[in-house]
């Protein structure tokens, strides 16, 4: 990953997704996927702290971790229930268990483990995650959905067009995107205007089928791995999550 994938963005990330039905509907399938034998969590990508939100938290320790620092300063502005922050890449998870043990639950939460850059990262991740996990815990992930389409882009986003500038806020800040697919990933480009400033920046997502996914979890050493696909929970989200034991 580009760390600083996330330094503009920082800036945006709340107002951007803050309250969207669909972070609010993952959250209660988490929620019910993380039940009271599971006491301490891990939040291995934390960003500015909004998945963690809506959790039900009763009888939790929380620890939260994020690669980016912009994201973190965001988060650390706020109040937050976090027990601990720490400031480490997935590959690095490591450190923290040096620190504080295992988990129960490690959750990478919103369309971001495909930041991962390649396959092989990913799947040094997983297996940093795994042994993370105290006997009997969980992972737990979330995707986009992937089309496969024919010709030289095999996986797509549905519906979504390349170089077709889309406009996601149009307020005192006006904040569009487009997209475009590069050697397997898809790059979305934001353009944030305001009186006085206009920048842009990019985020980059490696585009990876549900197969594949449940091959590296497996590979990674997990037992299996089962999928909620959020369609099917009546909230038109298009992501899976992924429950790795
Ligand atoms: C889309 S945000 C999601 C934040 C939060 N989970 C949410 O749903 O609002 C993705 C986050 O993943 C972090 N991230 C991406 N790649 C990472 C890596 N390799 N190691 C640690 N954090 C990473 C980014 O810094 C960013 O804060």
């Amino acid at each position: 990953m580009k760390i600083d994938q996330y330094q503009i963005m920082s800036k945006y990330y709340d107002l951007l997704v803050c309250g969207r039905d669909h972070i609010i509907n993952q959250e209660k399938v988490i929620s019910k996927l993380i039940n009271s034998s599971h006491i301490k969590l891990l939040d291995a990508a934390c960003g500015t702290g909004i998945e963690n939100s809506g959790l039900v938290k009763a009888g939790k320790e929380i620890f939260a971790n994020d690669g980016s620092i912009f994201m973190l300063q965001e988060l650390n502005k706020k109040k937050h229930d976090y027990k601990r922050i720490f400031n480490e890449e997935w590959i690095n998870l490591d450190r923290i268990y040096e620190i504080e043990s295992n988990y129960d639950v490690i959750y990478i939460l919103g369309n971001t483990i495909s930041h991962c850059p390649t396959i092989e990262y990913l799947l040094e991740v997983f297996i940093k995650v795994r042994q993370g996990l105290n006997k009997n815990g969980m992972f737990l992930f979330d995707s986009r959905n992937w089309i496969p389409v024919d010709g030289d882009e095999p996986y797509i986003q549905q519906g979504r067009k390349t170089n077709e500038k889309r406009v996601l806020l149009n307020s005192e800040i006006k904040i569009e995107d487009d997209c475009n697919y590069q050697n397997g990933k898809q790059i979305i480009t934001y353009f944030v205007n305001t009186n006085n400033t206009h920048e842009s920046f990019s985020l980059e997502y490696q585009i990876i089928p549900q197969f594949k996914f449940e091959e590296l979890i497996i590979l990674a050493g997990f037992n299996y791995v089962e999928i909620f696909d959020m369609k099917n929970e009546g909230t038109g989200y298009p992501y899976i999550i992924y429950r790795a034991k």
